[in-house]
């Protein structure tokens, strides 16, 4: 097991008491993704952002590409910052973080949500196009091989309804480095498959997943849900790989359930039991 003392930048996104969610977010973004979703949340639900390593403000600090030591250092980063536990939330690749974290540290994850991600490995011309890409952005030092991510990651709906999506996007992939975008494809491509740890898993699981997701379709939510010993799904219409930017409210509402039911089995019973 690598371990690593680099802290990760964290944002506290909704103010709250109590467990709180941590939001992880995809790629090539940073926590800025999870902020409207965050906002939408109940009043009293903590929420607090990550930025995952190389991605936003927080440094790559010469990490291998792994997803397990970027588990490790949210996890690490949170300790340090007195977290005992937390429902661990990841869009895309923050869910498969997510489940790395919820493998090497189950004491710490009471709830997992699983938002437009899938826990299956990549297949080899997946994985081959990653490393491309990782390729490229390290040879021209820009970001130009995803500038146009934004069409595959947002839904059709979006595309013609929601225009003023692409230039947030964008922006938010321009705030990323070529290190850090390269880290993250080789370090999405050498992860396993993580279905056993959905089901083993105790706590909670809420899985989310954009009706018009064509990056993690339906069919790897429900592979999920069905894997989870405690699970529930929500579809999100007219939404696709971005459902937490795209309909901020409806994943909230999804979040603010799991939360709930963490809170729930956390709960003393109440007399008379
Ligand atoms: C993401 O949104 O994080 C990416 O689509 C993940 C991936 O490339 O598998």
């Amino acid at each position: 097991m690598t371990t690593t003392s680099a802290a990760l930048a964290t944002y506290p996104l909704h103010d709250g008491a109590g467990i709180p969610l941590v939001l992880l977010h995809g790629f090539p973004l940073d926590h800025r993704m999870w902020a409207a979703a965050a906002q939408a949340l109940p009043a009293g639900v903590r929420a607090i952002g990550v930025d995952l390593p190389g991605q936003g403000h927080s440094e790559l600090g010469g990490m291998p590409p792994r997803l397990e030591d970027a588990a490790d250092a949210v996890h690490a980063t949170l300790r340090d910052q007195g977290e005992g536990n937390a429902v661990v939330v990841g869009l895309s690749m923050g869910g498969y973080v997510a489940l790395a974290l919820a493998e090497r540290h189950p004491g710490f994850v009471v709830g997992l949500g699983l938002v437009d991600t899938r826990s299956t490995a990549d297949t080899a011309a997946a994985r081959d196009h990653r490393r491309r890409i990782a390729d490229t952005v390290t040879e021209t030092q820009t970001l130009d091989a995803v500038l146009g991510m934004p069409a595959t990651l947002l839904g059709r709906t979006s595309v013609t309804q929601r225009r003023n999506l692409f230039p947030t996007l964008e922006s938010w992939i321009r705030g990323q480095s070529p290190a850090g975008v390269a880290w993250a494809q080789r370090a999405m491509a050498a992860r396993p498959d993580r279905t056993e740890v959905v089901r083993r898993f105790d706590g909670p699981v809420a899985v989310v997943v954009g009706a018009e997701d064509e990056v993690a379709p339906l069919v790897e939510a429900e592979h999920m849900v069905h894997a989870a010993k405690d699970g529930a799904l929500t579809v999100v219409p007219q939404v696709g790989h971005m459902s937490a930017v795209e309909d901020p409210a409806t994943v909230a509402a999804a979040l603010a359930l799991l939360h709930r039911r963490v809170s729930e089995r956390a709960a003393p019973p109440r007399w008379p039991w």
